[in-house]
């Protein structure tokens, strides 16, 4: 069934007629919340003649619910006369029909509480209708595409913490967009050329284990790189490693075969070993891209197109562009260097035209931390002085650093590394609760799983640029908003359903009229809020909009298991009472699974 039909024959079901309004951003058909938010823009056109967007964007989510479902700030309305007066006299006015239970003149405000029969209705039946695409708003990018562009580590480098939180930030983000209905393509951009190279290519030679290199290429390149540069370190830059370093990536730079045949290997084994990583974290790319990618002939193109526009100027044999004079801060950036080299700058230039020659897309999202900022303000400035229009398209999505990321035995830290290191942690932790860890059926599974939300959770609980600190022990807690706090929240749902007997069929044909404790309203109340946490996240680009959300929900619905029994209670009650829980399931389920979280329904 799709979401247009069940909120609207919901709505016929109830006698209730659908407000006939189209406001650009209203999603009623998918959203639950704008039925009301329809209805309450059509009344309140009636009786002021305000344009009908401005009511509508001026109707808000209050903080709390006691301050009702949706807050009008009536100033935004700019009526003339008194705005406490105008409160009261809309108030008394107002037909609130079969969609508002009480409207609310509270100084210049107005607040609108739901009708609570209607709300609960159309809300239980749009999440156990729709199930995983409850809360999707695919008319908002329909017909538009996306790439989004994260991760990005450097082969034979460590796998650092800005690369960790670009991985997660970045893999919400492109289910965000899923969501909403965009064409999305994940791009990984491997730091994949450069001198480094050349380095570990002289390296291999001198330290290279083939049966390494296809067992753990990862950490075995990187060894190998750390050795080599010891050796550099000591022989010094003028030393044959150095110069045979620098020669070997000069002739990958030139195109020899030879040369490029032992890199694509490392690259290949690499990208081979990330592959199965990220997709433990839920994620699977699109497109392995790299600084390897963008060709000479791309970035001379640039760079004679900087030269025409009378960008550039030249500086012991280096090329520069001056951009402080389109912005101060942004200063002078090298784009060529005197031998003819490409650089990082250039090539992220290079890299976006062929992408947006390859995909023409609406948007396009950089996550990368903010110690890049000025880089990225840097290459989007450069494109847009090349004259490329869709430079405006891009979007640099920043965020903190993470303060104490070592594992705990001291070693580098790779993507690996992390996540086997929480598993453990996280199995240690299980243990201590030995009558229900008996319980697991496979304990080393659910470890890892809840490991890999106590990190993505830590990560995505606060804004993005702020700055926080790695710490084993708060993140692994199954108690306080942690990662482990939501997985149990989730599994315990599961498990109120499985005691039930109840078969999900029977669901959707609960009596929702029994449901009439305050706090099933609430919940309620707030499962219908999820469509409107999508379409707030769209703007913020912050994962803790739908975190926070997530923790709220699941504190209501540990307050509702004191008072709304399942079991033991005569079977229509029962069966009212489970609809709730898996709406409210459904919604957690969703919430996780945006998150990049696997939900679990045991632990
Ligand atoms: N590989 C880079 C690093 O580790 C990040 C790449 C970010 N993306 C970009 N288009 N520059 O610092």
């Amino acid at each position: 069934m799709t979401t247009v039909d069940s909120i609207t024959s919901s709505l016929t079901s109830l006698g209730l007629e659908k407000p006939e309004l189209e406001i650009p951003g209203s999603n009623p058909e998918n959203n639950v919340v704008d039925i009301f938010r329809n209805y309450i823009v059509q009344e309140l056109h009636k009786l002021t003649s305000i344009d009908v967007q401005v009511i509508y964007n001026a109707l808000n989510t209050p903080a709390t619910l006691d301050k009702g479902d949706l807050i009008l700030p009536l100033p935004q309305l700019k009526l003339k006369g008194n705005p406490k007066e105008k409160a009261e006299e809309i108030s008394q006015q107002f037909i609130k029909g079969k969609y508002i239970e009480e409207i609310k003149p509270q100084g210049v405000f107005l607040q609108f509480y739901f009708n609570q029969s209607t709300l609960l209705s159309l809300t239980i039946n749009d999440t156990l209708a729709n199930k995983t695409n409850f809360g999707s708003l695919p008319g908002i990018g329909q017909n538009k595409s996306i790439i989004v562009e994260f991760s990005s580590p450097n082969i034979a480098k460590p796998f650092h913490a800005g690369h960790l939180r670009s991985t997660i930030i970045g893999g919400f983000l492109s289910n965000l967009y899923e969501k909403a209905g965009y064409k999305v393509t994940r791009i990984n951009y491997l730091g994949d050329w450069g001198k480094q190279f050349g380095i570990l290519a002289v390296g291999f030679d001198r330290y290279g284990s083939e049966e390494q290199l296809t067992n753990d290429p990862i950490n075995h390149l990187f060894e190998v790189y750390v050795k080599i540069n010891k050796d550099i370190t000591e022989e010094g830059d003028e030393s044959p490693t150095n110069e045979a370093a620098k020669a070997y990536f000069r002739r990958m730079e030139d195109g020899d075969e030879e040369a490029l045949k032992i890199w694509a290997r490392f690259r290949k084994l690499s990208i081979d070993k990330y592959i199965d990583t990220y997709k433990r974290l839920n994620i699977i790319y699109d497109i392995y891209s790299g600084e390897s990618q963008v060709s000479q002939e791309s970035m001379k193109d640039a760079v004679k197109l900087f030269e025409e526009k009378g960008l550039v100027h030249v500086d012991r044999g280096a090329k520069l562009i001056d951009l402080t004079k389109f912005n101060k801060k942004l200063g002078k950036c090298l784009i060529e260097k005197s031998d003819g080299t490409s650089l990082y700058l250039t090539r992220d230039v290079g890299e976006a035209i062929k992408r947006y020659n390859n995909f023409k897309f609406d948007k396009m999202i950089y996550v990368v931390a903010s110690q890049q900022d000025l880089h990225c303000q840097q290459f989007f400035e450069i494109l847009k002085q090349m004259g490329f229009d869709w430079a405006n398209k891009l979007e640099h999505v920043n965020f903190g650093m993470v303060l104490g990321m070592s594992t705990r035995k001291g070693t580098v830290v790779f993507l690996d590394n992390i996540l086997q290191e929480t598993k453990e942690k996280m199995h240690e932790v299980m243990k201590k609760n030995e009558a229900k860890y008996a319980q697991i059926e496979d304990p080393d599974k659910i470890a890892d799983l809840v490991g890999i939300s106590a990190v993505m959770i830590q990560d995505m609980q606060s804004k993005r640029i702020n700055n926080y600190e790695f710490k084993w022990d708060r993140m692994t807690s199954f108690e306080g908003d942690t990662g482990p706090y939501l997985q149990y929240a989730h599994s315990r749902l599961s498990s109120v359903q499985r005691k039930s007997g109840i078969e999900e069929s029977e669901l959707l044909k609960a009596d929702l009229s029994l449901l009439t404790e305050p706090s099933a309203v609430n919940l309620v109340r707030t499962i219908a809020q999820y469509p409107d946490i999508i379409k707030k996240a769209l703007k913020t680009h912050e994962p803790s909009t739908v975190v926070t959300y997530l923790f709220n929900l699941t504190h209501i619905v540990s307050q509702c298991y004191d008072i709304l029994w399942v079991a033991g209670q005569e079977k229509e009650l029962a069966l009212a009472r489970l609809a709730l829980y898996a709406s409210a399931k459904q919604v957690l389920y969703n919430g996780m699974t945006l998150l990049g979280l696997t939900p679990v329904d045991r632990m």
